[in-house]
């Protein structure tokens, strides 16, 4: 196999993840995504997405094979230095996970606080994320008094506070309606073109075909498709995206 290149993220060689009960989450997985791609992780329940993304965060080791992230052997990463490893992995999952208790605003600053940043620093990013999240007027409000878009809104905006190189979504519109998820997905697209590498793990295919993004299809942890699907412009726009989404019928909007 060619030596990694410069502009890997992330490489999955011959990862197998077999679970206690005998079941293999991951079957001789190999794949690799690079800097500033958006990658689409597809395949039916139970095909190892998930799997693919708790490796990743190392929340689960691999049982053979070689997992690396930006070039770092995660198999090298030792316990107490996995928190420092996830402040460069955002990660976005479809239930949300905010924090019931606290505001839009504080459940953001959150991420900060715990990554030991300043007072000052907080109050000067939270604002910007906030805005490019389209959460603006919804800062004081509580996780309860959001629609489910606005929900994942807040936890996308937590996980990219950080501007993390990688961004990891688990199903992030699996809970939503088609338009919403539109949303989300442009949202996402955004942050991709921000420079940060995204990848999707979504079972919704209309959506991942009409995203015309690269996608890899696992089926029973083995990766049985790896394309980029059909011709897309690197550069287009998230309007230009999002109106390619909705379809020639609808017209354009604003977020
Ligand atoms: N903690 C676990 N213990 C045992 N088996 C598991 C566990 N998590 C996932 N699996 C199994 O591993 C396979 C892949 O699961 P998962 O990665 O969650 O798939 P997906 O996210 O694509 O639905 C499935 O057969 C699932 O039942
Ligand atoms: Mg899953």
């Amino acid at each position: 196999m060619p030596p990694m290149s410069r502009n890997t993220v992330i490489e999955f060689r011959g990862v197998t993840k077999k679970y206690g009960t005998g079941v293999y989450g991951l079957d001789q997985a190999t794949f690799s995504v690079d800097r500033e791609e958006f990658v689409f992780l597809i395949g039916s329940t139970g095909s190892g997405k998930s799997t693919v993304m708790r490796l990743l965060i190392k929340e689960l080791e691999p049982t053979e094979g070689t997992i690396r992230v930006a070039g770092r052997d995660l198999a090298a990463i030792t316990r107490r230095q996995i928190p420092f490893y996830r402040r460069n992995v955002g990660v976005v999952f479809q239930d949300f996970k905010l924090l019931p208790n606290r505001t839009v605003y504080d459940n953001v600053a959150y991420a900060l606080q715990v990554t030991g940043h300043s007072r000052r620093e907080i109050r000067a990013r939270v604002p910007d994320v906030l805005r490019l999240t389209g959460l603006s007027t919804k800062l004081h409000n509580y996780p309860d008094q959001l629609s489910g878009g606005e929900q994942q809104r807040v936890s996308i905006a937590r996980a990219f506070v950080n501007h993390p190189p990688l961004l990891l979504a688990d199903e992030p519109t699996g809970n939503l309606d088609p338009e919403t998820s539109i949303d989300i997905m442009r949202l996402l697209y955004r942050i991709n073109r921000t420079g940060t590498t995204v990848l999707v793990a979504s079972h919704d295919h209309v959506m991942v075909d009409k995203m015309r993004r690269r996608v890899l299809e696992l089926s029973r942890g083995r990766v049985i498709r790896d394309e980029a699907a059909g011709l897309y412009a690197r550069d287009e726009s998230t309007r230009e995206f999002a109106q390619r989404l909705r379809g020639p019928h609808e017209p354009p909007q604003t977020l």
